[in-house]
């Protein structure tokens, strides 16, 4: 989503709205703003593109010289006019905007109805105008504080009130926000293009800062109201290095967007002793979940990669055997279906005709379905019976990254979720496993770091042709993946093999020279692949080897290694395809490509 928000002398609405054509492309499903005018707080939200909205403000303009704005990426509550933003509370006299997630809105919005509140939409964006009125006497600093120290979650907030409307506030919870210093006006924006027409100094909130703007005045402060110090930023970008967050391209800003993927997706879905996974979108009873007797996961390209791994997690922690199949094909080879037999599919658009498909041929054959996908109020969302969303945001690069990865974390918790429905796993090891879950996100942020150690090695596969990725069990799916990243971008051609069938026929491929990314992250196969590994090191190949670290036997094998932070082996993969799609990135950079749209490739493909 974006956010953006004005105080100044000038009329606020079109510069809300330029600010929001700016952000269009972090979220379109609706948009909205909310203006001080003479008559009061005035809001006007549409759904749909920004345009709609500007239509509906031509015809009814609301003028005002501060305000607050809005686009919305759909997460609580499906795309409509009334969840989208700006959000009010009963009063009407508190608006706010807000992008992230409230992890504890619902226990909120619980106290608030029992205190008679009402609530006119589903999001929990409403849950936080309704606590700031409730908290409010006299002073809304002092209630969006009291507000900010009862929510949990992740999330950036702009608040306006109509009792002070001198002044806007803006607080930070891990989602960016920045705060714009002009000439007599202050600016809010989730993200730099928002304003950078206006400014280009701008004050960067870390996590837990809050801003007070006036017209002449920015005054930082720690959600305890202690005020700090900090330095002006100035932006010395273009507008579409802005968008990008300053990276050259949207893929690496999608890579490096991950540990905030992984956190958001899991979010409110681990309770709060960490001991649990909690699905609540999953509307199965307790009998239909243990009658499930199989499960079909079905999609298409990076998605199905990641029904590859999903395969392996459920039936490791819930016992079912599990098919996961490429859709175009699934439809046509006659599929045994039941009504006992789960059905999920995963799309990031959740728009993908193959997909859709095979939803509707599940459904067809009365079998229940789950979908994956990452666009609340998508084709594949509104049809399927439960959605599990992933909340990696929009994904704009034409190769997908971080919402193959939201897609791991959630088979990570619909695996989790099943174990404890069917007791298939000691209570004990769900939270092993739930703890390590929880450290992925700052084991990703470690392997960013080096990044350049992974760009040394891509330049030099850049100038081969042909190369191969071998792995073992959960290994071969993530270098499946690794292999199709590598393709589609750097347009090198190269084959993921299970590294123990290389020698059934692909080892006559491997001559002097010939680069081979191996993957052995799995402890109980580690010396088989090992083994393998040997076998094309003796034919003159130079092997990048990845494993976890704190095994020393790899690196004295290759040419090249690389360590990913230690975890369980079910969860390396979240871990292990770090490196490969750094690796593509750097090789297609190497190479002088289109990373973010590769020739013949569509990011969402509506056809058959
Ligand atoms: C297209 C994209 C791929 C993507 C696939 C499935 O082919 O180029 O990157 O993996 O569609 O997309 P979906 O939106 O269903 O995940």
């Amino acid at each position: 989503c974006g956010i953006v928000g004005y105080i100044g002398n000038r009329d606020s609405k079109s510069i809300l709205i330029d600010g929001l054509k700016k952000l269009e492309y972090r979220g379109y499903d609706s948009a909205g703003i909310a203006v001080y005018t003479n008559r009061g707080l005035e809001v006007k939200k549409a759904k749909g593109r920004l345009a709609v909205l500007e239509e509906e403000l031509d015809t009814n303009p609301i003028e005002g010289t501060i305000g607050i704005g809005h686009t919305r990426w759909a997460t609580h509550g499906k795309p409509s006019n009334e969840n989208s933003h700006p959000h009010l509370d009963p009063s009407q006299k508190f608006s706010v905007v807000h992008n992230g997630i409230i992890e504890n809105y619902v226990t909120l919005k619980e106290e608030l109805i029992a205190k008679g509140h009402e609530f006119t939409s589903e999001t929990d964006t409403e849950v936080i105008a309704h606590l700031i009125s409730d908290l409010y006497e006299g002073d809304i600093v002092r209630a969006v504080q009291k507000a900010v120290d009862r929510m949990r979650g992740a999330y950036a907030l702009a608040v306006l009130c109509e009792d002070e409307p001198d002044k806007l506030i803006a607080v930070r919870l891990a989602s960016p926000l920045i705060i714009g210093i002009g000439e007599g006006e202050s600016y809010i924006g989730s993200d730099i293009p928002a304003i950078l027409e206006h400014t280009r100094d701008v004050y960067i909130l870390n996590d837990g800062e809050m801003a007070i703007l006036t017209k002449d005045e920015v005054t930082l402060q720690d959600v305890n109201g202690n005020q700090i110090q900090k330095d002006v930023f100035h932006v010395d970008w273009d507008i579409v290095t802005a968008e990008k967050a300053g990276f050259d391209h949207f893929m690496l800003k999608e890579i490096y967007d991950q540990p905030t993927a992984y956190r958001d997706t899991m979010g409110s879905r681990i309770s709060g002793e960490n001991d649990q996974v909690v699905l609540n979108e999953i509307k199965m009873t307790d009998e239909e979940i243990k009658s499930i007797d199989r499960v079909h996961i079905v999609a298409c390209g990076t998605a199905y990669h990641a029904g590859l791994v999903g395969k392996n997690v459920i039936e490791k922690l819930a016992r079912i055997p599990v098919e996961t199949d490429v859709a175009s094909e699934y439809r046509y080879r006659s599929p045994i279906i039941t009504k006992n037999t789960l059905v999920i599919v995963v799309s990031q658009s959740g728009e993908t005709a193959d997909t859709l498909a095979a939803l509707r041929e599940a459904k067809r054959q009365g079998a229940r379905v789950i979908a994956i996908t990452n666009v609340v109020g998508s084709s594949v969302s509104r049809e399927a019976d439960d959605v599990i969303t992933t909340w990696a945001g929009p994904e704009i690069a034409v190769a997908s990254t971080k919402a193959y990865t939201s897609q791991l974390i959630a088979f990570y918790l619909f695996g989790l979720y099943l174990a404890q429905k069917l007791d298939t796993v000691e209570a004990d090891e769900v939270k092993k496993v739930i703890a390590a879950l929880q450290e992925l996100p700052q084991q990703v942020e470690s392997i960013l770091e080096q990044a350049e150690q992974i760009k040394t090695v891509a330049e030099k596969i850049s100038l081969h042709n042909n190369l191969f990725f071998i792995g073992r069990g959960l290994d071969f799916s993530v270098v499946l993946e690794g292999s199709l990243k590598l393709k589609e971008i750097s347009y090198i051609h190269s084959e993921a093999y299970a590294a123990g069938e290389l020698k059934h026929g692909t080892l006559a491929l491997i001559e002097e020279g010939i680069p081979v990314i191996a993957l052995a992250t799995q402890e109980d196969v580690f010396e088989k692949t090992v083994s393998n590994i040997e076998e094309v090191v003796a034919r003159g190949a130079y092997v990048l080897g990845v494993n976890q670290e704190g095994n020393e036997e790899l690196a004295k094998v290759v040419n090249e290694s690389f360590t990913i932070p230690r975890t369980l082996d079910v969860l390396s993969p979240a871990l292990s395809v770090i490196p490969l799609q750094l690796l593509s990135y750097f090789a297609s950079l190497a190479r002088g490509n289109d990373v973010d749209k590769p020739r013949n490739l569509a990011k969402s493909v509506t056809v058959e």
